[in-house]
């Protein structure tokens, strides 16, 4: 049977053969909320980057450039990492290159796989339909905070392997920590995550809304998968 299992952190992701998987890559705070939006509202493509050197050249180069660090914006380039901007006009049709703290490294992290997927709560619905029928087996990168483990991204690999449990058999116990967390939560994930450690430190930056919108479920019927050096999305 196929299998789904889960590495809580990017700092874990040798421990994983990635030949021949399907990795869903999730920053749920907030990179990847942010390109599953950013996609909904008609952006063409999105680069992400590990460096902020990277995105300068491809600022150079006309891209739109988003960069963050530490949760906040970085100092010289158009936009940060809120997924309200991904939601602004101005950024359809357009191509933006990306560097956050965490997400970005994560999906640099998985070039291995035969398919890489980004993944968020607010995808979760079309991420689920599309898998289902996959035959591949599927790893849940969560992208964590700087190699440590966190719960959003967690929660997020919980519900997926909750919603797949049918067709997918858990690969080790991971999968069976990240559900049990989900379950627990999913009444009020809100509630659940306001004490996480990225959650707070957002607060502190005054962020608020932007985790208030990323933990909708399934609102975006798309999905972003990297092609090439680039993500674009299959509808
Ligand atoms: C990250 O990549 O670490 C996050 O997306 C950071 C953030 O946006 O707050």
């Amino acid at each position: 049977m196929k299998n789904i299992d889960v590495c809580l952190s990017p700092e874990l992701l040798h421990q994983y053969d990635l030949n021949n998987k399907i990795v869903v890559v999730v920053d749920v705070l907030r990179a990847t909320s942010c390109m599953v939006s950013g996609f909904a509202n008609g952006v063409k493509e999105i680069v992400p980057v590990s460096t902020l050197e990277e995105c300068k050249i491809l600022q150079n180069e006309g891209y739109l450039a988003a960069a963050e660090r530490n949760g906040s914006r970085a100092e010289g380039f158009d936009m940060g990492n809120s997924p309200f901007e991904y939601l602004e006009e101005r950024v359809r049709g357009e191509k933006i290159a990306v560097t956050t703290t965490n997400g970005t490294m994560a999906i640099n992290k998985s070039l291995e796989a035969k398919e890489i997927l980004i993944g968020a709560f607010l995808n979760l619905g079309a991420i689920t339909a599309y898998l289902k029928n996959k035959d591949e087996d599927i790893i849940v990168l969560c992208a964590g905070w700087k190699g440590k483990f966190n719960l959003e991204d967690s929660l997020f690999a919980g519900a997926l392997c909750h919603l797949l449990k049918n067709d997918f058999e858990y690969a080790c116990d991971a999968p069976l920590a990240a559900e049990a967390m989900y379950i627990t939560a999913k009444k009020d994930i809100m509630t659940y995550m306001k004490d996480s450690s990225h959650a707070k430190r957002l607060a502190k930056l005054n962020v608020v809304k932007d985790i208030e919108f990323c933990v909708q479920e399934s609102i975006y019927n798309v999905i972003p998968y990297l092609s090439g050096k680039s993500l674009i999305t299959k509808s």
